[in-house]
């Protein structure tokens, strides 16, 4: 069996291919006419040419195609119609399709567009690009569109009336962009439309109650906005809808369904997520060929009876999680539901559930297609044994208070793939019937959070775990040393345990994340380390490892965190390389010497984002199933990103013994959000090139041999909110500017020398507002996981795990943003039993 990257690589090559093969494909059989292009419809299309840039994209294929479009194949003087991603009319030479989705393009249209002269045009796709601005006016004069596809860019504002225009659109996709504002009432004049794709952008307002003038209309999407108010019964009750999805919005009030005479054709309903009360009309019982309904959020705020759902004899997916029911749900009973006879995918997190071990789930016919199941947060205190149908492949019991072994039977079903105990209270795993085990597909098991004890099983090395997360637990002994799943293993993380020993020299060809916090480790960093080209993240921290400066570590291309912090490391730190490091932290160990005053200058991922442009967002490490997480110290306080936001950076070094200067090409890390130089013996002045650091909000130079004065550049660092210069041997005036003045008195403390208006201001009134706010995580855990399962589950075709992974890994992105983000929060400092 090959592994995740191999399937992945296999997965791009075959879309690489195919889209290499396409383009064979028009290349070969476009029709040579000759002289069919219309020349002022020529003459549009090289002018667009110029409204639009090529993009550097980190997909797959490479740009070459784009280029071509610019350069070579979009010529003057040659046949318009071989052009590529255009389509002429055969007869007349008219062009009637301009298909440019993901190549790569980007820029701002110009309002009003060369595309207006193309007004026989039926289709229009701009999809998967890189656009922005406001979508172009001139749209509105191709008054022959059916298809008009702008999805996944970055178009901005609200959308032009006079698309209302286009009276013959049947499909209207603007969904993944930056659209505000609301529905236009001119859109309902779109009666042909039967696809309207808005979903992911900021919309506002209200659905428009009259969205019933859309008679055709079959597929709706505006999940993921700010829409509010009330939901307009007629959606549902549209003869030819089939798909409404709206969750993640503000929608409220109570579901009304209105008066349904008819059984109406909706298949799919999504409106988890929205700030729906009261109870469930019966109605709903009404909407017999439902396959999937995603009621999750909707506040009961009062009993539910399941029963209103027994007349969907079609349902497929049910997600009715968080539903604030008073009603204790009988897992046993909704499964008996003989209703239920087609569910395959159940999500009851958040409600409290409860499992009674009767009688095997598995002897259930109903049970049989069961594939995810979702029980997180339902107060289980005991593992329902019963849950054993066979094609069950991701199982969710987090969040409980499962208390006991985990069975070894659940290791017998072949396709569970994803299985999260974590925070529970298991304390151990019973033995494995090792039967069966070398037929598994990969496997996600989640772990971390519980009360294990003893040594980590050793049948885990037969299962081919590639996220293996048993991190906060009682774990001691050593790492086995049989983890050689070398192509599986994308994450690992045992962090908080009492693992003791050295870590394994196997090589994991594959690995993405290695934390290793918090135990009693020793010895070396494995060298063995550098045959793992995909690493980003390596976290020891607070352990006994006794080594140099892993200088060699430069040789891996993706290392983008690397927590050393609380150990033995010591000696000089090398001049070297690191492109795409973001984080890092060796506070705490016993590295020594200066760094020489270049010493940043290859350090690129600090100095800038870079200008790849990646494909559609994800904005944290990680991916659906697992997010990077990382402690740091910022603003004077330990904060735990429990998600790492793709932009953030931060250099740690406190606590060390650096003697000399601070290099001047510090100045040069101008993407750095937190800068820690603390606790260490630097000397001379501070480098105004800081001044240069526009993006630094937590600054710490103090406990150090500093001298001169603190540069004025600092003042002009409009984001430094936190800084501390305290103990050092500055001299003179205390730099005035704003954010100097909100610091706190003792970020000046032990500097004898340091005197001026600012700080007799700051030092006088006690009452200073803490320079720092804490932002506390309200619930940690987000749905996402959830959304993006169901999403997985939808798309069906493709295996769920495929999804999950091309979404995490192969669509990186980032999107600029303040990284205080509701994953952060700060907590006091953890008493660690391994504290040096
Ligand atoms: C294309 O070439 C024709 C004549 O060769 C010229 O009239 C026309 O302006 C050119 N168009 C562009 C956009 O350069
Ligand atoms: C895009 O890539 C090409 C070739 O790899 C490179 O020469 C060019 O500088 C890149 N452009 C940008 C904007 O990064
Ligand atoms: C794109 O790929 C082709 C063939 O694989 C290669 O010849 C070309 O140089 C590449 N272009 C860029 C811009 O990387
Ligand atoms: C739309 O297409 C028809 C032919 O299909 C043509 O007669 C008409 O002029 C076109 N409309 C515009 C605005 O070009
Ligand atoms: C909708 O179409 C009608 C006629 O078909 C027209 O009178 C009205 O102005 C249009 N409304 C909008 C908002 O475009
Ligand atoms: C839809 O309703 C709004 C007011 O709610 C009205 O202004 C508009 O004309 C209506 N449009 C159609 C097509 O019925
Ligand atoms: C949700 O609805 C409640 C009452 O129905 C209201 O108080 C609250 O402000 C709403 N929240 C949002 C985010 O709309
Ligand atoms: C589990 O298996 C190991 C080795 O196969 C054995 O030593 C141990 O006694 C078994 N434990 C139980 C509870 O069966
Ligand atoms: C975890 O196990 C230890 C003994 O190993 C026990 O003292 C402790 O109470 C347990 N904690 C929980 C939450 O079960
Ligand atoms: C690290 O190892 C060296 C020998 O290799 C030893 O001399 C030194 O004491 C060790 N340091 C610590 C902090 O354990
Ligand atoms: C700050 O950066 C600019 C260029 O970005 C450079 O010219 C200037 O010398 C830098 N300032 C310092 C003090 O390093
Ligand atoms: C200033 O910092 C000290 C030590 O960090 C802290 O104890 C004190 O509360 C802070 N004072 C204010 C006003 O924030």
């Amino acid at each position: 069996m090959k592994g995740f990257w191999n399937l992945t690589s296999t997965i791009s090559l075959t879309l690489c291919t195919l889209f290499l093969f396409v383009y064979n494909y028009e290349d070969v059989y476009a029709v040579p006419t000759t002289h069919l292009c219309r020349p002022e419809q020529r003459d549009a299309l090289l002018q667009f040419k110029n409204e639009f840039e090529v993009r550097n994209s980190s997909f797959p294929y490479n740009s070459s195609f784009s280029y071509k479009v610019k350069s070579e194949s979009w010529a003057n003087n040659t046949e318009c119609c071989n052009w590529k991603g255009i389509t002429c009319d055969p007869k007349s030479g008219e062009v009637i399709e301009l298909d440019l989705s993901s190549r790569n393009l980007g820029g701002q249209l110009h309002s009003v567009s060369s595309l207006q002269t193309l007004n026989y045009l039926t289709t229009l796709d701009l999809s998967g690009n890189d656009f922005s601005g406001h979508i172009p006016s001139s749209i509105g004069d191709l008054s022959n569109l059916t298809f008009l596809d702008l999805s996944d860019n970055r178009f901005s504002g609200q959308i032009p009336s006079v698309i209302g225009n286009l009276s013959h659109l049947t499909h209207l996709v603007f969904q993944s962009n930056q659209i505000s504002g609301q529905i236009p009432i001119a859109l309902l004049n779109l009666t042909e439309l039967s696809t309207l794709l808005l979903g992911k952008n900021q919309f506002t307002g209200r659905i428009p109650h009259n969205i019933t003038s859309l008679s055709k209309l079959s597929s709706f999407d505006g999940s993921t906005n700010s829409f509010t108010g009330a939901l307009p019964s007629s959606l549902f009750t549209l003869p030819s809808m089939d798909t409404v999805h709206l969750s993640d919005n503000q929608l409220n009030g109570i579901l009304d369904l209105g008066n349904i005479s008819s059984p109406p054709k909706l298949r799919v309903l999504y409106l988890g997520n929205n700030n729906l009360t009261g109870p469930i009309s019966s109605t709903i019982s009404k909407l017999i060929n439902l396959g999937v309904l995603d009621l999750s959020h909707y506040k009961i705020q009062g009993p539910i009876d399941l029963r209103i759902f027994s007349h969907l004899k079609k349902l497929r997916h049910l997600d009715i999680s968080y539903m604030s029911t008073t009603t204790k749900i009988d897992l046993n009973d909704i499964l008996s539901l003989s209703c239920f006879k087609r569910l395959d995918g159940l999500v009851l997190s958040g409600n409290h559930v409860s499992v009674t071990n009767k009688s095997p789930i598995s002897d259930r016919p109903n049970s049989q297609l069961l594939t995810d199941l979702y029980l997180s947060g339902c107060g289980i205190t005991e593992f329902p044994e019963f849950i054993r149908p066979q094609n069950l492949q991701r199982l969710d019991l987090s969040n409980n208070k499962i208390k006991g072994k985990v069975p070894g039977s659940l290791w017998t079903l072949t396709y569970l793939y994803y299985l999260n105990l974590s925070n529970n209270s298991f304390t151990g795993f019973e033995n494995a019937t090792t039967h069966g085990l070398k037929f598994r597909i990969p496997m996600f098991l989640f772990a971390s959070d519980n009360n294990f004890t003893g040594n980590i099983p050793s049948f885990i090395c037969d299962l081919y775990v590639s996220m293996l997360d048993l991190s906060n637990n009682n774990f001691n002994g050593l790492i086995p040393r049989c983890i050689n799943f070398k192509d599986f293993l994308f994450h690992l993380n045992l962090r908080q345990n009492r693992l003791h020993g050295g870590l394994p020299e196997n090589i994991f060809e594959n690995l993405r994340t290695l934390d290793v916090g918090h135990n009693q480790l020793t010895g070396n960093l494995p060298r063995s380390l550098i045959h793992s080209p995909y690493l980003e993240v390596l976290n020891v921290e607070s352990n006994f490892f006794n080594d140099t400066f892993p200088f060699w570590l430069s040789s891996l291309p993706q290392l983008k965190v690397l927590v050393l912090r609380s150990n033995a490391f010591h000696g000089p730190m090398h001049t070297t390389s690191f492109p795409k490091l973001q984080i890092v932290d060796i506070s705490h160990n016993h590295f020594n010497g200066s760094l020489p005053s270049d010493y940043f200058v290859k350090w690129s991922a600090m100095s800038s984002l870079g200008s790849i442009y990646y494909q559609p967002d994800e904005k944290y490490m990680g991916n659906s199933y697992y997010h990077d997480s990382v402690v740091l110290m910022n603003k004077g306080l330990e904060m735990e990103l429990l998600r790492i936001l793709k932009i953030f950076r931060a250099l740690d070094f406190p606590g060390n013994k650096f003697e000399g200067e601070i290099p001047s090409s510090i100045g040069l890390l101008k993407e750095l959000h937190v800068l820690n130089l603390s606790n260490n013996a630097c000397t001379g002045l501070i480098p105004s090139s800081m001044g240069n650091l526009t993006a630094l909000e937590s600054l710490d130079l103090s406990q150090n041999q500093l001298s001169g004065e603190i540069p004025q550049e600092l003042e002009e660092l409009s984001f430094l909110s936190y800084m501390n210069f305290s103990h050092n041997q500055l001299v003179g005036l205390v730099p005035g500017g704003t954010q100097f003045r909100r610091q706190n008195c003792t970020s000046f403390d032990g500097n004898p020398g340091l005197s001026g208006p600012s700080l007799d201001e700051i030092c006088r009134d006690i009452h200073t507002p803490t320079p720092h706010e804490t932002p506390e995580s309200e619930d940690e855990e987000e749905e996402e996981e959830e959304v993006l399962s169901w999403i997985a589950v939808v798309i069906g075709v493709i295996p769920g795990f495929a999804f999950g992974w091309v979404i995490g890994y192969i669509l990186f992105s980032y999107k600029p943003e303040w990284f205080m983000n509701p994953f952060v929060r700060s907590k006091p400092r953890r008493s660690s039993n391994t504290t040096h």
